[in-house]
């Protein structure tokens, strides 16, 4: 066995081919089942009975002859403690099976990047590609082998508290980033490039469409729903190559993901030929009998293992039951050979067969992991996904002018977001770090934390009153406890807590000019925020860069060019509001629209606050002269659609031009708006620019009611415009 130390082309060309059928023939069904487990590190640091496995040891039947024969690991990382694992693992595997090393690197292991909604706020591939890469050198050399990553739920519902690890409410876009994410994570030679980890895309299928925004919550979509919306990102990872599918904890139709046969075995495996690895989410095969579709754990582990989850993660329904479902022929022998030929294959594939240390190795693991050049690239992704939602003109800050800077995130190093667990808030560069930083010593910085995130004491406001008076300008961060997002942290009232809207009252009491930057894993309802403040970045959780790169778009370092990829609703009781919805029967503002007597809210309006695609510069940016090649397309003719783009303001931005297409005549009913081009410009102060996009009746095709997914002929309409709400309506037909 090569040591850890093999260079990667020795590897890739030392790769000995195992007869991978042979070696399963040689396995006992114990040793076979055992491969599909997937247990907490605890257990593989010998304690015994401890460790994140839902109840103890004992209980779930797991004995150590299971350990030693166990597949893969759930959470571990380091390369030393890899290594001593891999070692210890292969003295007790009777085959010599490595283990494979999973955990969730979702948006970085030690650099950390911004949260994916954020990142998908930046609109920019190449950004969000280099990302993942980063992330899977770090983790790669670590000890890493999968990631469970990327997470493609389209979001609509910000209640949710997993929106903050999305990239959005639009299939277009999400589909791009999860391809991008993917070619980060595996690149184009996952057998021979040491640099990469397998990707995992999840949480298959829709877990993002939990009724109320509650998590683990029924889903209950059409099958058209699924395929319009839903389905495109997840099978966009697929079609880019990634090597494994996570299920979601969700019904899907009534049935949950994890023993839904028609969704894993019909759809996934069958219609989309995905021959890969299926892993449960935590504890979701166990789960089947909460569900209601399983008596018990035996009957939990026959659905799971018919739905095809090869591998089950964190209980011990498989390890329990199988070799008994075998032996009453309930379940065929060859059902589980399969899983764990998928497996082996995956192994095989990261050469852990030849080296089952991989990319493990701690003298690199010092030099590679949060270098300067790794955090130099979340600086510039988290500048580009922080969004300006308002600027009366407060910004860019000026350095001559005395700033004071309060709030909860004033001093807060909770920067990094949901699973950001191998990062360091330590090392995070809070606000004050970026602003001081960015001042130099010889400017004066107010600092004072005026409230907690959801309580104050009295000598905080009197610091921050203090602050306040004496300063020019304030600089207000607020924001989420990073825990009031990601899993199960759902939140029914989506305003910052009371005790930071009471902050910005009484701030906005003094008559001073006051800057708001939100950190938040989810849109907000705004009231208390929008009215008064002058102007509003949102940072989302912008990573171990936060500070500097905040600082470095409130003092015009850098021209913010962030833009909405999820809509933030005018007040919770719009929820769900998203830009691609439908028109319905009576529509507001119809042409023989009533006043009452059409979709609407008494008390709110029906559009959200900011609408998906929104986001502000310091530039300005005027379009003008958008135009078709034709008023007519036929299947093979394509469209071109022009739209000059003029940057009337002083500095240099980049503006993200966006094309929409509205169907006025489906089958079944079209959304008002789909996006389905854009393009990034960067221009100079007076520049402009022409920008054409392409159409093709390719991207007019929609799933009908049969589910065929085909393009009518018939009115169209293109846009045009900075976002999915304003832009200039161009009509063509598609005739066929
Ligand atoms: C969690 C999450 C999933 C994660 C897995 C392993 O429950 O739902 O996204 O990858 O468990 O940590």
């Amino acid at each position: 066995m090569s040591n850890h130390n093999t260079t990667q082309t020795q590897q890739a060309q030392s790769r000995k081919d195992i007869d991978l059928n042979g070696l399963i023939k040689q396995m006992t069904l114990d040793e076979k089942i055992a491969q599909l487990i997937q247990l907490a590190v605890p257990f593989y640091e010998g304690a015994v009975g401890a460790g994140q496995i839902t109840g103890p040891m004992e209980s779930l039947g797991i004995t150590e002859e299971t350990v030693h024969n166990s597949g893969s690991v759930l959470g571990m990382a380091g390369a030393q403690d890899v290594i001593n694992v891999q070692r210890t693992h292969l003295s007790n595997n009777r085959h010599g099976i490595p283990l494979l090393m999973m955990a969730d690197i979702v948006h970085g292991f030690k650099t950390i990047f911004p949260v994916p909604l954020a990142i998908g706020c930046s609109w920019d591939m190449e950004l969000a590609e280099l990302s993942a890469a980063i992330a899977a050198k770090e983790a790669a050399v670590s000890g890493v082998h999968v990631t469970y990553a990327p997470m493609v739920d389209l979001v609509r519902d910000p209640r949710w508290g997993r929106v903050v690890e999305s990239t959005g409410e639009d299939p277009y876009l999400n589909s791009l980033y999860a391809r991008a994410f993917v070619r980060g994570f595996q690149g184009s030679d996952l057998a021979g490039d040491m640099d990469k980890v397998a990707a995992c895309v999840k949480h298959f299928a829709a877990y993002g469409a939990a009724e109320g925004g509650r998590d683990y919550n029924t889903v209950d979509l059409s099958d058209r729903q699924m395929r319009e919306f839903y389905l495109p990102a997840y099978k966009a990872a697929l079609d880019e190559g990634c090597e494994m599918v996570m299920t979601s904890f969700n019904t899907v139709d009534g049935v949950p993901a994890t023993g839904n046969s028609k969704l894993m075995r019909k759809l996934l495996r069958e219609e989309w030929g995905f021959d890969g690895i299926l892993i449960s989410d935590w504890g979701a095969v166990k789960e089947l009998i909460a569900h209601g579709i399983a008596a018990d754990e035996s009957e939990a582990a026959l659905k799971a293992i018919k739905a095809g989850v090869d591998i089950e993660m964190m209980t011990s329904c498989y390890v329990s039951h199988l070799s008994e479902l075998v032996a009453s022929k309930e379940v065929n022998e060859e059902l589980i050979d399969e899983a764990v030929l998928r497996i082996l294959k995956l192994k095989h594939k990261l050469g852990l067969f030849d080296n089952p240390y991989r990319a493990a190795d701690p003298k690199r693991e010092a030099e590679v992991v949060f270098c300067d050049e790794h955090r130099d690239s979340a600086r510039e992704l988290a500048v580009k996904s922080c969004v300006l939602l308002k600027n009366d003109g407060a910004l860019p800050l000026s350095a001559d002018r005395k700033i004071a800077l309060i709030g909860p995130f004033a001093k807060n190093s909770d920067v990094l977001g949901p699973w950001s667990w191998t990062g360091s808030k330590d090392a995070a560069v809070t606000m004050e770090a970026g602003m001081r930083n960015r001042l130099g010593d010889a400017a004066e910085l107010l600092v004072a934390e005026g409230c907690g995130i959801e309580s104050a004491t009295e000598e905080q406001w009197q610091e921050a009153l203090a602050a306040a008076t004496a300063a020019d300008i304030v600089v207000l961060a607020l924001g989420e406890h990073s825990d009031m997002s990601g899993e199960a942290g759902c939140r029914a009232d989506i305003r910052l807590p009371g005790i930071q809207l009471e902050l910005i009252r009484k701030i906005k009491a003094l008559g001073k000019q006051v800057v708001a930057v939100l950190f938040n894993g989810r849109p907000l309802d705004l009231h208390g925020i929008y009215e008064d403040a002058d102007a509003i970045l949102e940072a989302w959780y912008p990573g171990s860069e936060a500070g500097s790169a905040v600082a470095a778009l409130l003092f015009g370092d850098a021209n913010p060019s962030g833009r909405l990829t999820m809509s933030f609703p005018y007040s919770v009781g719009q929820v769900p509001v998203y830009y691609n919805a439908y028109n319905t029967g009576r529509p507001q503002g119809a042409p023989d629209a009533q006043v009452r007597y059409v979709s609407q809210y008494l008390d709110i309006p029906n559009e959200p606050l900011l609408p998906f695609g929104f986001g502000l510069s310091y530039s300005e940016f005027a379009y003008s002269e958008a135009s078709l090649s034709s008023e007519t397309m036929t299947e093979s003719d394509q469209l071109k659609v022009t739209v000059k783009i003029t940057n009337t303001g002083s500095v240099a931005g980049v503006e993200t031009v966006q094309l929409y297409v509205r169907d006025l005549s489906g089958e079944v009913v079209r959304p008002v708006k789909e996006l389905k081009d854009f393009r990034k410009v960067e221009l100079q102060p007076g520049e402009s620019s022409v920008v054409e996009f392409v159409l093709t009746e390719q991207q007019l095709r929609y799933y009908h009611s049969d589910l065929a997914h085909e393009s009518d002929a018939g009115a169209f309409v293109a846009f045009a415009g900075p976002n999915s709400k304003t832009n200039a309506a161009l009509p063509f037909k598609l005739i066929k």
